[in-house]
């Protein structure tokens, strides 16, 4: 578990340096050409710095948000903020919205990009999805775009959230599922890891570590279709979730 972590972590703090020399944009969840952007957010608002978004997420996990003024909200695996930023345009200045990463880089982008931006309801902190560096009870709503695949300790990831919610409160997840026999040898590939597919689960077993972590009223909302990478046995969704602590 640890040498995929740190496999991860060193992929995106590649793609974090690479993007604070300005050099160029990386391409999906992976630095890989052969991995193709997964979501265009289309025209983002004048506020929010173009560098926050580095084409590596799955989905547009804010949409199914349910997003309000003054909320708490929590986003896991923040990258350079693209989410925080558009749900602290939402929640304004009555609320605040926390990005976590385990890569320094990232929250060293993620924090200039905040100033660049002018965002004061924003704090981005070091830490890991599997132990949040966030208080019991404290969060309305939780959001994550591509990064539960990542996580080697899926259990331990949605424990976390479980813990870090109010009661009452959601998350909307957007992230990579598989569907078949994925081969064992590109589960266990880092690159594949790290690229957003050797560490997606089926998606009844996700759905199934979620109910077992105790949310209620899940429902996929969004579920699409990756082209690429594909197998004759199998394949990849993206999906985005919800799901309430009761
Ligand atoms: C695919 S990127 C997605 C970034 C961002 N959510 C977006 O959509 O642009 C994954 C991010 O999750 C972070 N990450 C991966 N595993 C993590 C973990 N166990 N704890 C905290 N952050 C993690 C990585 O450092 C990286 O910034």
């Amino acid at each position: 578990m640890e040498d995929i972590k740190s496999e991860v972590q060193k992929r995106y703090a590649e793609i974090a340096r690479r993007q604070s020399s300005s050099c160029c944009s990386s391409s999906c969840c992976g630095a890989d050409a052969q991995w193709a952007p997964l979501v265009d957010y289309g025209e983002l608002p004048a506020d929010v710095p173009a560098e926050a978004n580095l084409g590596l997420g799955c989905g547009i996990s804010t949409r199914y948000a349910d997003l309000r003024p003054g909320q708490t909200v929590l986003d896991l695996g923040s990258g350079a903020g693209i989410d925080v930023f558009l749900a602290a345009r939402v929640v304004g200045p009555e609320g605040l919205v926390i990005g976590v990463d385990m890569t320094p880089d990232m929250i060293k982008l993620a924090r200039r990009n905040a100033i660049a931006g002018g965002f004061r309801n924003v704090q981005f902190r070091l830490g890991e999805v599997e132990a949040l560096p966030v208080a019991d009870n404290s969060v309305d709503v939780v959001l994550s775009n591509c990064v539960i695949n990542l996580v080697p300790d899926k259990r331990r990831a949605f424990a976390e959230m479980y813990r870090v919610l109010t009661p009452g409160g959601h998350f909307s997840i957007s992230d990579i599922v598989s569907f078949g026999e994925v081969p064992a040898e590109l589960r266990q590939d880092p690159d594949w890891w790290a690229s957003c597919y050797g560490g997606a689960l089926d998606e009844k077993e996700y759905l199934r570590i979620i109910e077992e972590a105790g949310f209620v009223q899940i429902e996929v909302p969004h579920r699409e279709a990756v082209a690429y990478p594909r197998g004759e046995n199998y394949g990849f969704l993206s999906i985005t979730v919800v799901g309430y602590k009761p």
